[in-house]
């Protein structure tokens, strides 16, 4: 049975869904003309809030306050909007089989969806426990967080276990921004992960040292060089007990697990080019397949500033990869060129009253500057990473806006150093002369 057609389908109701809608929104487009399918219930909304804001006890967000485009500072796009624009939003609806051949979706519920153009923004979902056969890991009050429902469930637990336990699993960025979010609800929590610092993958030694340092003075417990194995649950099947790699035991009312993500490409295994475990694609977001397009945490693109083809899993490259797509397929419809995508790496977190930014490339020599002591009542340090003479990578702890851009300008310019005691000597002053 045919479908609906649309000359233009986005597959995935998230931030890059929302920002290329506003972008075909910019560019032009006829009522009809384009869909967004999501199998979120909500329109697209800046996912960034759900580990921060949503779970605040001030300054709560909820939606409608945090759809997109209002985590860029841009116009908040209500569901009235897509209406407004003649654009279809199908919520609630999940797409499981893909036939790019015959350019054609089919839903869990039978529907099929056809299209001129599509734009795959699938995202990423989470690594489960149970994916490495990690026993007990399906007891009830064991959380993941990546769409809204799963901030829901964690808030009513939260309200539930008022002043009980509760373990992050993970040292990455959710733990560190759910264990956070637990404190100021006035959990005891403990992180555990088996890295020797947090973030390891971004983070230098010197970097995590501030945070682990910070974050103990907040009185949350830190376990690295170790792992969850095993999970007890009550008579209820609510958790009650992490056990640990190392043997110990950790009582706990709440787990919050935060182990990595995976990019959502398992519709399209076999029909378009994949690579690095994402959908491979030119400058303009183009797969291997004609009309098809693949934006966000599913691209593998060509990051042209270093000479390399990465995916990168934050917000800022989902928002302009999706309008770069949108601009591409514009721009080939009317004949016209765009300039290749010449992305800059930026990726930041905040947690507490610490709010940080790193922009470039994170590899070579690393310096340390600034005020690093996790006690200081107004703590602003970084880090520069330093390639063949080269500054290449820049972290900022506590910066203002102007210092931000000070070392965004540096990463993107990569001015030489002839020495990295002179650097570190600098710190920001050497940033902010650039
Ligand atoms: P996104 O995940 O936003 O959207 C994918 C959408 O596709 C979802 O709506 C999903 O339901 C839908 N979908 C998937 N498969 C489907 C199917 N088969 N059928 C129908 N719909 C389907 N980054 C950052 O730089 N700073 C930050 O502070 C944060 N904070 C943060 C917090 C939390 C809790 C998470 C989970 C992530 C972040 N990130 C972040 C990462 C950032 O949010 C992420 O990189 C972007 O949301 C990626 O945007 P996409 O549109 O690619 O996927
Ligand atoms: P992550 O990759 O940042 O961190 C995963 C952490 O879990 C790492 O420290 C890893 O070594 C550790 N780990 C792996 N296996 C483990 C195990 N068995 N037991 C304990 N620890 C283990 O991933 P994440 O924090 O889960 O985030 C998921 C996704 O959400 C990513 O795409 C991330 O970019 C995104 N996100 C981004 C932000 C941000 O940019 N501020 C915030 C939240 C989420």
């Amino acid at each position: 049975m045919a479908g609906k057609t649309f000359k233009y389908l986005i597959l995935g109701g998230g931030v890059a869904a929302g920002y290329a809608a506003r972008e075909f929104a910019k560019q032009g487009i006829k009522h009809g003309e384009l869909a967004i399918i999501s199998k979120e219930l909500v329109a697209p909304y800046e996912r960034p809030a759900l580990s921060k804001a949503y779970l605040f006890l001030v300054g709560t967000a909820r939606l409608p306050g945090f759809h997109v485009c209002v985590g860029s500072g841009g116009e908040r796009l209500l569901p009235e909007w897509y209406k407004e624009k003649g654009i279809e939003l199908i919520l609630g609806t999940e797409i499981v089989k893909a036939d790019l051949a015959a350019k054609t979706l089919v839903s869990a519920a039978g529907q099929t969806f056809e299209y001129h153009n599509l734009i795959i923004a699938t995202g990423s979902t989470v690594i489960r426990l149970s994916d490495f056969g990690v026993q007990g890991a399906n007891a009830k009050n064991i959380f993941y967080l990546r769409e809204i429902d799963d901030a829901d469930k964690l808030v009513e637990a939260i309200k539930a276990k008022k002043n009980g336990k509760a373990v992050i699993v993970g040292g990455g960025y959710i733990g560190l921004e759910l264990s956070a979010a637990l404190k100021i609800n006035d959990l005891d929590v403990t992180m555990v992960y088996p890295e020797p610092w947090c973030m390891p993958r971004l983070f230098t030694a010197g970097i995590a040292e501030f945070y682990e340092g910070y974050y103990a003075n907040k009185g949350i417990k830190i376990i690295k060089g170790t792992v969850a194995v095993g999970f007890t649950a009550d008579s209820s099947g609510e958790v009650k007990e992490v056990q640990l790699k190392d043997g110990r035991v950790l009582e706990a009312d709440i787990v919050v697990v935060g182990v990595g993500g995976r990019p959502l490409t398992t519709l399209f295994k076999g029909s378009v080019e994949e690579e690095k475990g994402g959908i491979k694609t030119d400058s303009y977001f183009k797969t291997s397949v004609p009309d098809v397009y693949a934006v966000g945490d599913v691209a593998t693109f060509p990051m042209k500033l270093y000479n390399e083809i990465r995916r990168v899993e934050h917000v800022d490259h989902a928002r302009k990869s999706a309008e770069q797509a949108v601009k591409a397929i514009k721009a080939k419809e009317e004949g016209k060129q765009i300039d290749e995508y010449d992305y800059l790496p930026f990726f930041y977190s905040r947690a507490f009253d610490l709010s940080w930014q790193f922009y470039g490339d994170n590899v070579g020599d690393t310096v340390l500057f600034g005020d690093n002591s996790p006690t200081s009542p107004k703590p602003k340090f970084g880090s520069f990473w330093v390639k063949d003479g080269q500054v290449v990578g820049a972290f900022l702890e506590g910066g203002s806006p102007d210092e931000n851009q000070a070392i965004a300008k540096v990463a993107r310019l990569k001015p030489s150093v002839n020495s990295l005691d002179v650097l570190t000597k600098e710190g920001l002053s050497f940033a902010l002369k650039i």
